[in-house]
């Protein structure tokens, strides 16, 4: 039996499907060695209000296949940025007493690039830290996969599928907006094998008048109807959508709408547009996701072992390795415009509008 320790988890940022499978394997994996986990509720601002509770292995029993996270999350708090009143608060002291007075011995945080930038803070502070790459958008620097992405993907994907009879069936354009923030991948994945005409991504600018192009070459060419994916973050070219002042807000995309109609004024084909929305955060994880999950769970508390701290595990082809954890927050990662993902969707005949 090694020495006793006390290991804090959190997860922070958007939730994804796969969070409690890396919870399970984390508390499991701790118990292996004798040690106790605790939970942070709603991610740093759990640790900031001193909100945990005891992860026994009756608390994660039958979590491995649910969405969500059993210990809440949020994307709206930064310890060293606290909104009081009128005023901004570094209360980054305040978490840092919190975990001392608790007696934990290592932090370990589950979450996309927001909160590994926090967590990196607190590293940096003196805080034991050890990272886990979560986010459907797959974007963390310094690994191959996050969690979360395999079933955002497979979400994505199934929409597609389904709107293919009714596109067919109406002769229309089928315009879909996918999440991915400022990147693409899962536009781009979900596009592919959903067999999508048009994948409008981030890294690739479009000119509207270029997917109306495409869109009327699919009709020319016999197939009267065309499915168009756009990735929330996509850009346009030039400024012939009338963008301007408009915003995004709780249920509509300005960009996805101004697409839509876009098509249908220039084309003359009638188009129906959807977004897929936070659709792709929910549902049972895949098995994809319940494994890396827990391959990341296992390791994030091997790492907590041989005392390696401030870095976060990684999937590195099919490995799992670790990576300082400034190496998964320098960057934002996005697809590369050259790569063979891109160049596999233009031999299929897929349109980026460029
Ligand atoms: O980062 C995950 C994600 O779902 C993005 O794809 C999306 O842009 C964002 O979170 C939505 O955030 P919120 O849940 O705050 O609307």
């Amino acid at each position: 039996m090694s020495e006793q320790r006390r290991i804090a988890i959190l997860t922070g940022g958007g939730d994804c499907p796969g969070l409690n499978a890396v919870i399970r394997a984390a508390v499991k994996t701790a118990r292996g060695y004798g040690w106790e986990v605790y939970g942070i509720r709603n991610g740093f601002d759990g640790l900031r209000r001193a909100d945990s509770f005891r992860l026994s292995r009756e608390r994660v029993r039958g979590i491995l296949h649910t969405g969500g996270t059993i210990l809440g999350s949020t994307n709206r708090i930064d310890p060293f940025a606290v909104q009081v009143d009128d005023h901004v608060e570094d209360q980054s002291d305040q978490v840092i007493e919190n975990f001392q007075n608790e007696g934990f011995d290592a932090l370990v945080t589950i979450g996309g690039d927001g909160t590994q930038a926090i967590a990196y803070k607190f590293w940096q502070r003196g805080i034991p830290v050890v990272a886990v790459p979560k986010t459907i958008d797959n974007d963390v620097s310094a690994t191959d996969v996050t969690f979360g992405f395999d079933t955002a993907v497979e979400t994505a994907r199934d929409a597609i599928d389904k709107l293919h009879p009714t596109a067919e069936s109406h002769q229309r354009v089928m315009v879909v907006e996918l999440m991915g923030r400022t990147v693409g991948w899962i536009a781009l994945h979900a596009g592919i094998a959903g067999g999508a005409d048009v994948i409008l991504i981030p890294e690739i600018p479009f000119d509207i008048d270029r997917v109306c192009a495409a869109v009327e070459r699919r009709y020319a060419g016999g197939r009267r109807f065309a499915i168009v994916v756009v990735a929330e973050g996509a850009v346009p070219i030039n400024d012939k959508l009338n963008l301007a002042g408009l915003t995004r807000d709780i249920m509509q995309s300005p960009l996805t709408n101004q697409v839509a109609h876009y098509i249908q004024a220039k084309t003359g084909h009638v188009v129906r547009g959807m977004v897929l929305g936070h659709l792709q955060r929910g549902g049972s994880p895949t098995t994809y996701d319940r494994v890396l999950g827990s391959r990341y769970g296992a390791a994030a508390v091997r790492l907590v072992r041989d005392h390696k701290y401030g870095r976060m595990v990684a999937l590195r082809g099919t490995e799992i390795v670790s990576v300082p954890l400034e190496d998964a927050i320098a960057q934002v990662r996005a697809v590369d415009p050259a790569g063979d993902l891109v160049q596999t969707a233009r031999d299929l005949g897929i349109a980026f509008g460029d």
